[in-house]
């Protein structure tokens, strides 16, 4: 049937073609703030972006979930499958989650073709992330008011073959965003 959604195929119901874009990093490295210029970016250019934000869908649809290790899988497991579902609609989807384990990473690249999976480390020491406390949070954590806490109480398990590495440390988040948008053009 003409105009029937399912007979768009790839290019899904915004008739663009989605990609997933994965940024992943420690609380504070600056993942929410690239997102969302990335996002205004690819807006801009004239493609439908998205941005699922790990904080912000704690807040809904992952709000039964605390920080434990099969509680974190969980989380991935979800957002994985809601980035896929919105890839295959035609969004450039953008995931901002500190996605601490690696097998999970994986397993959110297995759920879309080859190529269309974007790892981005959004990189900094867990010093430098001391230091930004943007949400007071690693203050907490140190003073063992917040359990769990990745980086500090909590293991990070660094990407071991991303497509990208922004170090916040040298570039700004308008420059990592920049960099991304060209690697994905
Ligand atoms: S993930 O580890 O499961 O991928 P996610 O990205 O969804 O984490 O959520 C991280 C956000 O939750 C942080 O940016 C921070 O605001 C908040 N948070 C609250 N408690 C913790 C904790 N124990 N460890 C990490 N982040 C926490």
């Amino acid at each position: 049937m003409a105009g029937d959604w399912r007979n768009l195929g790839y290019m899904g119901i915004c008739k663009q073609k989605g990609s997933i874009i994965w940024l992943t990093g420690l609380s504070g490295a600056g993942k929410s703030t690239i997102a969302a210029i990335l996002q205004t970016m690819i807006t801009e250019s004239g493609k439908m972006a998205y941005v699922l934000d790990g904080d912000k869908l704690r807040n809904g649809l992952n709000s039964d979930l605390g920080f434990s290790r099969e509680d974190r899988r969980e989380n991935i497991r979800r957002v994985a499958h809601v980035a896929a579902l919105l890839y295959e609609a035609g969004f450039v989807t953008i995931v901002s989650v500190i996605s601490p384990q690696e097998d999970m990473r994986k397993y959110a690249r297995s759920l879309v073709p080859n190529g269309e999976f974007t790892e981005v480390y959004i990189k900094a020491d867990v010093e430098e992330c001391i230091k930004r406390d943007p949400k007071g949070l690693y203050k907490k954590a140190l003073e063992n008011l917040i359990p769990e806490f990745t980086g500090v109480t909590s293991p990070y398990e660094e990407p071991s073959n991303p497509e990208i590495i922004i170090d916040t440390q040298k570039i700004s988040a308008q420059e990592a965003a920049g960099n991304i948008l060209k690697y994905i053009l």
